[in-house]
């Protein structure tokens, strides 16, 4: 494999790696030159080492599956940590640990990690290269898989250092598996350290750590732990914002378009939002696709907020994922695509449940052992991934990659729960807009995360990826609607409310655009609303219903709102706000005490039709 022939000018950059090598002591290094062949070469050797499984040529060409370590499946939150000088700058929802505590304990976990592998050195731009929206980072792994993985997430090579010259800004990024190969010994298929694993951020030294994980976050540092929580830090300080949102273009049949950012905590659908396909009777109406998981939005001069996608693929949850959940999806992966976790066939197929109704015979699951359908467990890891480059997502955006953003003009905040909140409404302005934004819960469904079905409060979707206090984080939002002319307008939406049987009140998926075309509307002033008491709403004849069959008694059903249930809502928010009672924009206590006395007055069941009732 050739390595990079653009020679590094950049001085502190070449010491930094010197000085990595000499304490992770790898047999060699390699810097990155993002090309084709090495993209290639380094999946040929992910294969001879057993990590990846070639996939039939004809079915998936040019893509691989691999199965991780059993304790090496999804982010360690855990283990995450934001090492700020001071504590309260990493704030309540953030571990913390003083950095000079972690620096000799990680220091001492790098001594001789990298023994007996190749040090690769990724230089990588998070957004298109050379935009001024877009910031440089450098990893420095010992994973082939990390490197092919950040070849497809993000824009890797030599023109990265060439924009970067001898002096320019970057993020450090090192990574270790933590698995250190003795000689002759052979290595693991899944290199990780089942043991000790640190995802540790230095927000002020714009420096990352991460130790013993090769799984997605843990491990492709450009994803969540740039992008988001070092991000988040510098979009605070420089007055942009670093969000966990997709970006999308709706375009209706006359050719107006605008552009949405949406915030949806992990497991909700972002990725099928963002790819959403309107039903066929809204003929002349598109959706198209800047990202699916993250922004990086900016004030610009005209006063407006301004977004890029900073990544430049897809690192999706499969399971679920198939012809009609996510047409587009499934075509973004048909080839060039690494599928992690999934099930294997012997002839090179691949499947994970709600692939098919009916899954292929002959299957391996993500333990590498032969899969019995009638056995109870999942073929699929819950959080198998794909990762596909996003230039061969159909419905992408034209403008994907303008190195000066798109403009948004609606911000939309959503959480998976199944009653109290409505299918949509309005908060009355960008104030209440943001605090509903920092009060969105969602129901666990992983049991990681403790009891299922328990309302985690997740501000903007953010709770694991705020790299400093969500107090400041609060502040700082409401600042930008302070700073800008006419804020774009903020819509909350809830997908998942079920009914008394326990079943979901409303379809999803594609039909969700009848809900987006309202917002379209909305924001173009083209639709009224009614006041509820938690803000405005759309009536039954104020959206879209060609093509449907949804009732106008199933949807004031979904727009109901509950007092009780509310007033119990408005408690959870008030604990939310004890535990970050140091920071917290007194504006909140007022909004809340405006929400409970608009509530207060409220019948018992409040309905957008109470002569159905
Ligand atoms: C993700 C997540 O992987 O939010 O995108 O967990
Ligand atoms: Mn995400």
């Amino acid at each position: 494999m050739k390595t990079l022939t653009v020679e590094v000018k950049h001085q502190e950059l070449q010491k930094w790696v010197d000085e990595m090598e000499a304490i992770c002591n790898p047999e060699r290094v390699h810097w990155c030159d993002g090309s084709k062949e090495e993209y290639a070469v380094l999946c040929e050797q992910l294969v001879e080492k057993g990590t990846f499984i070639k996939l039939n040529e004809q079915k998936w060409p040019n893509s691989y599956a691999c199965f991780s370590d059993p304790s090496d499946v999804a982010r360690v939150e855990d283990r995450t940590y934001i090492c700020s000088r001071k504590k309260e700058d990493a704030g309540p929802t953030n571990n913390w640990v003083d950095p000079r505590e972690m620096k000799p304990k990680l220091k001492k976990l790098f001594k001789g990690c990298m023994k007996g592998r190749t040090m690769y050195v990724i230089p990588f731009s998070m957004g298109p290269v050379g935009s001024p929206m877009s910031q440089i980072g450098v990893e420095i792994t010992d994973s082939e898989y990390v490197v092919v993985n950040m070849h497809i997430m993000t824009r890797v090579g030599a023109r990265v250092l060439e924009v970067l010259g001898t002096q320019g800004e970057y993020v450090k990024c090192l990574h270790s598996v933590g698995a250190p190969l003795e000689e002759g010994a052979r290595d693991a298929q899944w290199p990780c350290n089942s043991e000790v694993k640190y995802i540790v951020h230095y927000p002020e030294e714009r420096t990352i750590v991460s130790y013993g994980s090769g799984y997605g976050g843990n491990a492709l540092l450009g994803k969540k732990c740039f992008a988001l929580r070092i991000a988040s830090v510098m979009a605070q300080e420089e007055g942009w914002l670093a969000e966990h949102m997709l970006i999308m273009g709706v375009e209706s049949p006359d050719g107006e378009k605008n552009y949405i950012a949406a915030a949806f905590p992990s497991a909700c659908g972002k990725t099928n939002f963002a790819m959403l396909i309107p039903p066929a009777e809204f003929k002349g109406w598109k959706v198209t696709t800047v990202g699916d998981d993250i922004a990086w939005i900016k004030p610009g001069k005209d006063g407006k907020l301004h977004a890029i996608n900073p990544e430049a693929g897809y690192f999706g949850v499969a399971p679920g994922t198939n012809a009609k959940t996510n047409a587009s999806a499934m075509q973004s992966i048909a080839r060039n695509t690494i599928f992690t976790n999934v099930g294997v066939t012997s002839d090179g197929d691949i499947w994970w449940e709600g692939m098919t109704k009916e899954p292929p015979k002959d299957l391996t699951d993500w333990r590498g052992q032969k899969w019995d359908p009638a056995s109870g467990k999942p073929c699929a890891h819950p959080n198998a991934r794909f990762t596909a480059p996003a230039n061969q997502n159909p419905s992408l955006d034209s403008d994907w990659e303008n190195p000066d953003g798109v403009r948004i003009d609606a911000f939309i905040f959503g959480g998976r729960r199944s009653t109290t909140v409505p299918l949509v409404y309005q908060p009355v302005n960008w104030n209440f807009g943001v605090y509903l934004a920092s009060t969105m819960g969602s129901e666990t469904t992983a049991a990681a995360f403790g009891e299922i079905g328990k309302v985690r409060r997740d501000p903007f979707a953010m709770l694991p990826f705020c790299g400093y206090h969500m107090g400041d984080y609060f502040n700082h939002w409401l600042q930008i609607g302070r700073d800008l002319p006419a804020p774009p307008r903020i819509f909350g939406v809830n997908w998942f409310r079920k009914d008394e049987n326990g079943n979901f009140m409303w379809p999803g998926f594609g039909e969700n655009m009848r809900v987006l075309k309202w917002i379209i509307q909305r924001i173009r002033g083209k639709v009224s609303a009614v006041e509820s008491p938690v803000g405005r709403m759309p009536r039954y004849e104020d959206i879209d219903w060609s093509g449907s069959t949804f009732t106008k008694v199933e949807f004031d059903r979904i727009m109901e709102i509950d007092r009780e249930a509310w007033k119990a809502e408005l408690l959870g928010h008030a604990e939310l706000f004890e535990r970050m009672y140091d920071k917290l924009p007194k504006e909140y206590i007022f909004m809340r005490e405006l929400l409970l006395s608009s509530l207060w007055r409220s019948p018992a069941k409040w309905h957008l039709e109470p002569e159905l009732n």
